[in-house]
């Protein structure tokens, strides 16, 4: 069986790299970004997580964003969260990168962790930068302030048509490129690239990549075991 395979490789494995993507917070109720659930309003996410739709209607992207924090602070970590984080407590080396901005693997306890398109609970400055809690903001008419410089604030999330911030993708790269032995992706089409090149970097310098997704995305074709069916049921068996 593959999943007794994996479990023996990932045992065995003295260095991970771990992908997520919106599906392994599937099973804590939070919609996937292509999957049903994913509009709101009548409004698919590609058409709001934009820098021009922030410049045209800053007050109905936050009712958005502050819809999503909602369901995201309501939700709880499942046990393929929890799985990542006996993962992470056992492999000498270890690091997960999440496309997620649900906050649910730092909430589970991940500490190797890095959020590469933000988190729902933090905003930025449109003015000097700066990031901070969203509860640290004052609203006003429905949009987020910053109280230090009393200027428009935005969710610190990496929009459609963004670059990446600098240095986000630098830890994942390292490892990918020194070598590691096991590669685990979950949860994600792979449609977005930085993410999905960091798993296929790290099978092109000899990981053995599994993923775990109920369906085919993009890596699929690139797996070396796929394991077919949701994460909250799977990671536990693999992990162990
Ligand atoms: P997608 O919505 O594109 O893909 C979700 C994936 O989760 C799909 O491959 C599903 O088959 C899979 N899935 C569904 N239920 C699952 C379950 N129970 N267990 C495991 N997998 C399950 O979400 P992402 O790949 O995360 O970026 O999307 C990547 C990025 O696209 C997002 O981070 C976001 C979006 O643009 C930004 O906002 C910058």
């Amino acid at each position: 069986m593959s999943i007794e395979r994996a479990h023996r490789l990932l045992s065995e494995a003295s260095s991970v790299l771990v992908v997520t993507g919106a599906g392994i917070s599937a099973e804590s109720n939070i919609p996937t970004f292509r999957g049903e659930g994913g509009l709101w309003e009548g409004f698919r996410a590609e058409e709001l997580a934009t820098p021009e739709a922030f410049e045209r209607d800053p007050e109905l992207v936050w009712r958005w964003y502050r819809w999503r924090r909602t369901i995201c602070n309501e939700a709880e970590p499942n046990p393929g969260h929890h799985a990542l984080v006996r993962l992470e407590e056992r492999s000498p080396e270890f690091l997960l990168v999440t496309q997620n901005v649900d906050g649910l693997h730092p909430r589970s306890g991940s500490r190797k962790l890095v959020e590469i398109h933000g988190c729902i609970d933090q905003a930025r400055c449109t003015r000097s930068g700066r990031v901070f809690p969203i509860d640290e903001g004052r609203w006003e008419g429905g949009v987020l302030v910053d109280p230090e410089s009393d200027s428009l604030a935005r969710p610190h999330i990496l929009w459609f048509g963004e670059s990446y911030w600098e240095g986000t993708l630098d830890a994942g790269l390292r490892l990918a490129q020194r070598g590691v032995e096991l590669c685990l992706v979950v949860g994600t089409s792979g449609m977005v690239w930085p993410p999905a090149a960091l798993a296929l970097h790290a099978k092109e310098r000899g990981a053995v990549l599994v993923e775990v997704n109920p369906n085919r995305g993009q890596l699929t074709q690139h797996a070396d075991i796929w394991l077919k069916g949701p994460s909250g049921e799977l990671l536990p068996q693999l992990v162990g």
